[in-house]
């Protein structure tokens, strides 16, 4: 079963790079024009997705072994996916995900190093019949945007890796733009964001994505 009738929409992109910000435009446009929406994140989303974010992120567990930060992202997806993605998309709802299986390719396979092979089997697993229709790419370097923001911000055990890091992360992302162009919405965020954020309304519509 694909998503019927619903639209899955993902949004990725490095640290820094207003992902954030333009989400809440979105929220803000979909309550403004009565648009039957959710929002929501990764990792998290659920009860019990929320309480893996926390073991996942938390500065203090310095020793967490990648693969298991890597299966840790897999089960709070799996559950988020069953318990609110599927269920909405089925129930036709539009629904906007704060990163997703795209992130776990850019951060634990192209940066971290896991076999991306192992990633995108987890991933599939993960996700079950679930498809993302559309991702919207914050396509900033991480330069211009995680440094800009101040650098890592000591509570979070991954905003704590440094840049090298995170230009992995984004040289991950195009490569991944690179082999699913049908899916990218890409956004250099050159203009303000109020111009990024009419620019992204225009490529859903433009999509049919929203009306
Ligand atoms: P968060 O504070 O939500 O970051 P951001 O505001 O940049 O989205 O923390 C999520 C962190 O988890 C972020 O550093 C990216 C990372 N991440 C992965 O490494 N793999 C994944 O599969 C996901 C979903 C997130």
């Amino acid at each position: 079963m694909k998503n019927t009738s619903g639209k899955f929409i993902t949004i990725e992109g490095c640290e820094g790079v207003g992902k954030s910000t333009q989400t809440r435009f979105l929220r803000e446009y979909c309550e403004k024009f009565s648009i039957d929406a959710v929002f929501t994140r990764e990792p998290g989303g659920t009860p019990i997705s929320e309480q893996i974010r926390a073991v996942i992120l938390d500065a203090a567990h310095q020793s967490m072994d990648s693969l298991t930060e890597l299966l840790l992202y897999a089960a709070a997806r799996r559950q988020h996916t069953a318990e609110i993605i599927a269920p909405a998309l089925a129930a036709g709802k539009i629904v906007f995900c704060d990163r997703y299986s795209d992130s776990t390719l850019a951060y634990q396979g192209y940066a971290r190093g896991i076999d991306k092979q192992i990633i995108n089997v987890l991933n599939r697993f993960a996700m079950g019949e679930t498809e993302i229709d559309y991702t919207i790419f914050m396509d900033v370097h991480p330069k211009n945007g995680f440094l800009r923001k101040g650098g890592a911000n000591a509570s979070d055990r991954l905003e704590n890796e440094g840049l090298a890091f995170h230009e992995k992360v984004y040289g991950g992302f195009k490569e991944i733009e690179k082999s699913a162009p049908h899916r990218f919405l890409s956004f250099k965020a050159t203009g303000t964001k109020f111009e990024t954020h009419a620019l992204i309304i225009a490529a859903l519509k433009e999509r049919g994505v929203l009306t």
